[in-house]
């Protein structure tokens, strides 16, 4: 009979023996034998066969209650022996490796998954201590730890929060878990049961996906920098090849300009031709300083910067407040975090005259603590947590992809007066790309 069918058996039987009328009718069975037994005692002498009959109904009953209490007894043994298999069902069905130690931290009980987990079976592992699948430098530790929880009274908790956690198969092979633990018991009979999971997979996958985020972010920045290189090689072409063609041919157009005077369309239109070269030239600069203006290679961050915002404040109807502060250390800063705050402070202003319909709008550069640092405040519409996340938008997560890979942070939100503050921070000589 399995434990199943024990189960329907017991709760059919002892549900009949407490039906109200089976109850009712065997308090009334009682009371009329009680009745009986006083009468049989008062006038027992007179009626032999009275005496007689009591006597015999006394043992029917005695003997029914025996025999009722002992079946009572021998259920009770088969409900608790059905919950046992029960649990240990439940027990041996579980994913996680399960194991119960007692106070000498000898294994009582490991479950299937334990068996699968550490390679050990189960009879094996019965009796032996716990210590056989705990790599030999943590069990000094892992036995205090054991011992230290049992005095505190709690009742769970998780292992490791902070460190991983290390077991050992039977074959000697170290692996790392994650793992709980629950103390159940008194003093005597006391027992702390390990739940616990094998995370190797897991691990693996994470560290291959941590490896992999590495190389797309060595790779991001590495495109980034092939660009910059890029740009600055254009602007520097477009600067002095063609900067210099143009000045000698403005020179031979005024040269003609002079020859010509007597003519006056020849010379209407070599007055023509020079304002025209005029406007290429200044076209020329402002393309080349676009792409990058050759000042932060030549004169630094902080000349590149303040040029920045005055060109903006120039083009745009927003009045800029440029601010340097600090102790002129940002002479030292490496070519990388010069490049990168200034992308940081050119997209920022892009997008005060995008997005923010701002009046005014602040630039503090300059180094605080170890840290170079830029704050560009406005004082337009404000920015929402919805707007940073945007998925078309590149302009901040670029910035902060470019700052966070130098080592630096990044913090973009509302500013205390209304409209948006971006804050940079970087260390002044990180390198490009890391070893
Ligand atoms: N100074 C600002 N004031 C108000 N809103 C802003 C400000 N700066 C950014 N935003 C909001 O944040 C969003 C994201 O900005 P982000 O620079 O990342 O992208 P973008 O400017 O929209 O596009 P791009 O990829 O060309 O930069 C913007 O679309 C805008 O709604
Ligand atoms: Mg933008």
């Amino acid at each position: 009979m399995d434990a199943g069918d024990r189960r329907g058996l017991i709760s059919v039987n002892r549900g009949l023996l407490r039906h109200p009328a089976v109850v009712g009718a065997g308090s009334a069975a009682l009371v009329a034998l009680l009745i009986l037994n006083a009468v049989a005692f008062m006038r027992g002498l007179e009626s032999p066969w009275l005496l007689g009959s009591v006597i015999v109904a006394d043992m029917v009953v005695i003997g029914v209650g025996v025999l009722i209490a002992a079946r009572e007894v021998l259920v009770a043994g088969d409900r608790v022996e059905a919950t046992q298999a029960h649990l240990e069902a439940i027990v041996d069905s579980a994913m996680d490796a399960i194991i119960t130690v007692d106070v000498s931290q000898k294994i009582v009980l490991f479950n299937r998954a334990a068996e699968q987990v550490f390679q050990c079976r189960r009879d094996e592992a019965i009796g032996s201590a716990l210590d056989r699948f705990i790599p030999q430098r943590f069990r000094g530790a892992h036995r205090g730890h054991i011992e230290h929880f049992g005095k505190t009274g709690v009742t769970s908790r998780r292992m490791g929060d902070v460190t991983t956690l290390w077991a050992l198969r039977a074959g000697g092979q170290e692996f790392p878990i994650e793992a709980s633990i629950s103390q159940a018991g008194e003093a005597g009979e006391h027992f702390y049961t390990v739940i616990l999971r094998d995370i190797t997979i897991r691990r693996q996958r994470e560290d291959e996906l941590k490896r992999r985020e590495q190389e797309l972010r060595d790779l991001s920045a590495r495109v980034l920098e092939a660009r910059e290189e890029e740009k600055t090689l254009i602007a520097r072409e477009l600067h002095d090849e063609l900067g210099q063609l143009l000045t000698a041919l403005k020179m031979d157009v005024s040269w003609l300009r002079e020859r010509v005077v007597a003519d006056a369309e020849l010379s209407k239109k070599a007055v023509e031709m020079n304002a025209m070269l005029d406007e290429t030239v200044s076209a020329t600069r402002r393309i080349s300083a676009n792409l990058r203006p050759l000042m932060l290679d030549d004169l630094g961050l902080a000349d590149a910067a303040a040029w920045l915002v005055e060109e903006f404040g120039k083009r745009s109807s927003i009045r800029c407040t440029y601010k340097e502060f600090g102790d002129g250390a940002l002479d030292n800063v490496s070519k990388p975090v010069a490049t990168t705050m200034y992308r940081a402070l050119q997209e920022s202003l892009t997008n005060i005259g995008r997005h923010s319909a701002a009046k005014n709008a602040w630039v503090m550069l300059g180094v605080e603590g170890n840290m170079v640092s830029l704050e560009v405040e406005d004082d337009g519409r404000g920015i929402s947590p919805e707007d940073i996340a945007k998925a078309r938008s590149l302009g901040l997560k670029g910035m902060r992809e470019r700052i966070t890979y130098l080592g630096g942070s990044f913090e973009v939100g509302r500013a205390a007066r209304g409209g948006t503050r971006v804050h940079v921070k970087v260390p002044p000589g990180a390198a490009a790309v890391h070893a």
